[in-house]
């Protein structure tokens, strides 16, 4: 039996991996539940999954949270709130696995206390190894904790990982989708609505990502991600533009093999490969193999992306410029989803405040969160600001 928490659980992986938890009952328990201010789902996930804490955002909804499940007759639920209730949540003595789904850095000291802990983390949340990666990894090896990704394409890579030695990997392949926009004429990017960004061909995710892949700056995220958790320098971490979204990522073996995973696109199952890893169990997740009719690769096109470069740039560097990446494009995404900046502000934000972003490697999570702060602050200035970002 696996006891859990889960952290970020009104979200799209949060919600995926208490459907698991629905289908294996004999195999895992709900032990916390971390999440921000959807109050209405997280008093249904009270309601049904009876945990010993559960966590959000802010005072104010802890105690609205406490009323309701009060007038309900809920009893023996401890409401708590804030990175340190995200902490609490995640580090309680009896929990042996994290599923670190909280999206941004929000999640950031949470993941960490999990690991410095001892728990074994399923990490979805791609911004917190983004931001700190390095400090996060080294944690990680320093208390012999297993970081399991679940995010599709490092969960394919872990996977295909298996199939060979770390010293045998000449490269790994991220497939990426493309997003909406992989065949838009690039006249018409200027035009691009929140609605039609939204609009995700293969997959069904929150808005920050859905967003991102829109831009690609989420596979830029991915490629960070992957030198950490594979320890690959960035010239290792390949993407190719693979439309059908069937392949979820490749291995490039030095012998000149590849091997591929390949599955239905539900995340279900890499958060199942990661919650019962090192063992495979059954499930109903079956993939037609008739269906492979047409898989289509191709390489991205930096210029249609340049998300993508900026990225790649980003991870060269490393430190500092990673967690201004993923903090002005959180700033940037925000401003575009409330209809403020134009789709393409996007990438022009990002790169002005990586251009802004001293060479620094923080060395700790305050170090971290401090230069996460500054990075939005500039992304803020920058869009407030006469100049057109
Ligand atoms: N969805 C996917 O298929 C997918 C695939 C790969 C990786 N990921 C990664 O997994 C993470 C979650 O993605 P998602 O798609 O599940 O996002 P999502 O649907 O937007 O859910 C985000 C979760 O984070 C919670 N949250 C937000 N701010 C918070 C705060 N300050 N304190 C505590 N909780 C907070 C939200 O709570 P409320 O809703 O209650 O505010 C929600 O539970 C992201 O890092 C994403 O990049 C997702």
């Amino acid at each position: 039996m696996r006891h859990l928490a889960i952290l970020g659980s009104t979200g799209s992986i949060g919600q995926s991996t208490l459907r698991i938890v629905e289908s294996y009952p004999e195999r895992f328990r709900v032990v916390s539940l971390a999440a921000g201010h959807n109050l209405d789902e997280l008093f249904e996930q009270c309601h049904r999954w009876q945990p010993r804490v559960v966590s959000v955002a802010d005072e104010p909804l802890a105690d609205n949270l406490r009323a309701r499940l009060l007038a309900a007759g809920v009893n023996g639920i401890e409401v708590v709130y804030g990175s340190a209730g995200t902490v609490h949540a995640a580090t309680l003595p009896d929990i042996d696995f994290v599923v670190s789904a909280i999206v941004g850095v929000a999640g950031l000291e949470a993941t960490y206390a999990a690991i410095a802990s001892g728990k074994t983390v399923g990490v979805a949340n791609k911004e917190c190894m983004v931001a700190a990666g390095e400090i996060l990894i080294e944690e990680a090896h320093r208390r012999n904790v297993m970081l399991l990704p679940i995010d599709s394409e490092h969960n394919a890579i872990h996977q295909c990982m298996r199939g060979g030695a770390k010293q045998e990997v000449r490269s790994i392949w991220l497939t990426a989708s493309g997003g909406p926009f992989r065949t838009t004429p690039l006249e018409d990017f200027a035009e691009i609505t929140v609605e039609q960004a939204l609009r995700h061909p293969t997959w069904v995710m929150g808005r920050r990502i859905t967003i991102d892949s829109a831009t690609m700056l989420n596979k830029g995220l991915e490629i960070i991600e992957a030198c950490r958790l594979f320890d690959l320098p960035p010239s290792a971490v390949k993407v190719t533009i693979h439309p059908q979204s069937t392949i979820h990522s490749l291995v490039e073996f030095i012998d000149g093999s590849i091997l591929a995973q390949l599955s239905v696109t539900d995340m279900r199952l890499p958060i199942l490969y990661a919650l019962t890893y090192p063992e495979r169990i059954p499930s109903d997740l079956t993939f037609d193999m008739h269906s492979l009719a047409e898989l289509d690769f191709s390489p991205p096109d930096l210029f249609r992306f340049p998300c993508l470069r900026l990225a790649y740039e980003a991870a060269e560097l490393g430190g500092e410029h990673c967690i201004a990446l993923n903090a002005a494009d959180e700033i940037a995404v925000e401003a575009f989803l409330a209809k403020r900046i134009p789709f393409l502000a996007i990438p022009r934000t990002i790169e002005q405040v990586l251009e802004r972003t001293p060479r620094r490697h923080p060395a700790t999570i305050p170090e971290v969160l401090d230069a996460d702060s500054r990075a939005r602050a500039t992304a803020r200035e920058l869009l407030a600001s006469d100049q057109r970002v």
